[in-house]
């Protein structure tokens, strides 16, 4: 038993780690073949690429995967810690999972992710929840068949949460979501300490992959025909600043881009450290695409500076305009949270204000949400919760308007598409352009995802863009 403690989980050293190879425990293979397993994932990309090494994992013991809680042996929560409502998702769905159980007395119940690196959710876990049958955390992830194993095999709740990262662990099994797209980890954990921010306690410090590795990892996919990759990072832009002095993300984007997979994203980029480097190399190769995600979070340097994001709007537009001048066509996205403590009415016209300049393609907006044991958890927090909805709707309105005069600006262009699939609309595809943009479109063609296609742009909509396979 391994308990988080969430004042370790804050030391900000650097502690060495090691590369270490993941090994299969046979005498557990295949052991609960019969078995079924329902894994529900909350959260970003990174805990979705998680839930695929943990479905390689349950598959490796022998379970198989259901698409319903009701219908499986074992359920398991991969949580998100971001924000109050990820929190009461996660605990809403253990209590319809308590009333399964009373029915099905031999179900297993399972919490992994972000919420497990929590003392408090730990500390209620054991408290109120005694049936949940296992939890581990975020560097315990290649323990699990172990885990589960022992929590079986002994009927005894298993808690194993490392507080603090360990070593580097390379080569965990994969069952990739898809055939044609995949993540893949270049760096994990984050030092940068937002302050209303708990990912880097809940993730750790940064340590990147060796290159050789992530090398290795996207030569397989282009072997194995994926059309597009994306790069996971808190902040990818720190890559190699742990291992290397002269390798950067720069660097393993032009390597990566030599390797000739149609489609590069990566996500998500710090302002502070994105590079000219990293610009020039994105602006040069045309598999890299003109898509960044660079979260703002705020326009008023006042509210940043008590964010701790080390950027100020004049120093953030600067580098947004250097982006958008040196890269054609680009499309930039960003995060923002309004209704920080202590956020005047000013701060957030500021906001407003560099939403008018900077016209984002895309924007995901959030009403700043108190996180136990951040920093800003302290700060004194007078604004009443709908002044923040206010706020937050006013913002909504002003940066949908963009979305959809962007979205307008592209009718009648062609664009390229990766097929994704069917769409609800009845005979129409659907699937992301260069930019990132959802576009519905006919096709007198029969597609299959992972098909590349150029759409002729008909309509534009906030949120999506209609049109027609070039025949
Ligand atoms: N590493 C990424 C962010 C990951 S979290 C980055 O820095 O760009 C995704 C987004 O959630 C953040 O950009 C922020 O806008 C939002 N977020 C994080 N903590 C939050 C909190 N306590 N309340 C509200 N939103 C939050
Ligand atoms: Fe959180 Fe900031 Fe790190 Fe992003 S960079 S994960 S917002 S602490
Ligand atoms: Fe949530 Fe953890 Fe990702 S807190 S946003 S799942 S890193």
């Amino acid at each position: 038993m391994h308990l988080p403690d969430f004042k370790e989980a804050r030391t900000r050293d650097i502690r060495p780690y090691k590369r270490v190879e993941f090994k299969e425990d046979d005498a557990v293979k295949n052991k609960y073949q019969g078995k079924t397993f329902y894994l529900k994932t909350y959260g970003c990309q990174m805990n979705e690429h998680d839930s695929e090494n943990i479905e390689a994992l349950l598959t490796f013991l022998g379970f198989s995967k259901v698409n319903s809680y009701m219908d499986a042996d074992l359920v398991l929560l991969n949580t998100c810690s971001i924000r109050e409502n990820a929190h009461n998702k996660a605990f809403g769905m253990l209590g319809r999972l308590k009333h399964l159980k009373q029915e099905k007395k031999d179900l297993i119940v399972g919490m992994c992710g972000c919420m497990a690196q929590e003392s408090s959710v730990v500390d209620s876990i054991l408290k109120d929840y005694k049936w949940v049958n296992f939890v581990f955390g975020t560097h315990n992830m290649y323990q699990l068949p172990t885990i589960i194993d022992k929590a079986i095999e002994e009927n005894k709740q298993q808690i194993e949460v490392f507080s603090r990262e360990g070593d580097l662990i390379e080569g965990l099994p994969v069952l990739r979501v898809n055939d044609y797209k995949a993540y893949v980890n270049i760096i994990y954990g984050c030092n940068k300490f937002c302050t209303y921010c708990i990912v880097p306690y809940t993730r750790g410090r940064e340590r990147s992959r060796l290159k050789e590795d992530v090398l290795e990892e996207v030569q397989k996919l282009v072997n194995d025909g994926y059309k597009e990759v994306t790069l996971l990072g808190q902040n990818v832009n720190a890559y190699g600043k742990d291992l290397y002095d002269d390798y950067t993300m720069a660097n393993l984007l032009e390597d990566v881009a030599k390797m000739g997979i149609p489609r590069i994203r990566f996500t998500t980029s710090h302002p502070w450290d994105f590079t000219d480097e990293m610009i020039d190399v994105i602006a040069q190769y045309p598999n890299i695409m003109p898509s960044v995600h660079l979260p703002v979070q705020s326009g008023s340097s006042r509210i940043l500076k008590l964010m701790g994001r080390r950027y100020t709007k004049e120093s953030y537009l600067e580098l947004f305009h250097k982006i958008k001048d040196k890269i054609p066509g680009v499309a930039i996205s960003t995060d923002i949270i309004v209704g920080f403590p202590g956020e005047t009415e000013e701060d957030f016209l500021e906001t407003l204000d560099l939403v008018r300049e900077c016209q984002y393609d895309n924007a995901f907006t959030f009403i700043f949400s108190k996180r136990e044991g951040t920093p800003a958890c302290r700060l004194a927090d007078p604004v009443p919760l709908k002044e923040k909805e206010e706020r937050l709707q006013r913002l909504n309105e002003v940066v949908n308007h963009y979305f959809l005069e962007n979205n307008k600006k592209l009718v009648g262009k062609q664009l390229e598409v990766l097929v994704e699939g069917i769409s609800d609309k009845k005979n129409m595809y659907y699937g992301y352009s260069a930019t990132n943009k959802l576009i519905n479109f006919s096709s007198q063609r029969d597609l299959t995802p992972g098909d590349l296609v150029v759409v002729t742009i008909e309509d534009a909509k906030t949120w999506s863009l209609d049109g027609a396979a070039v025949e």
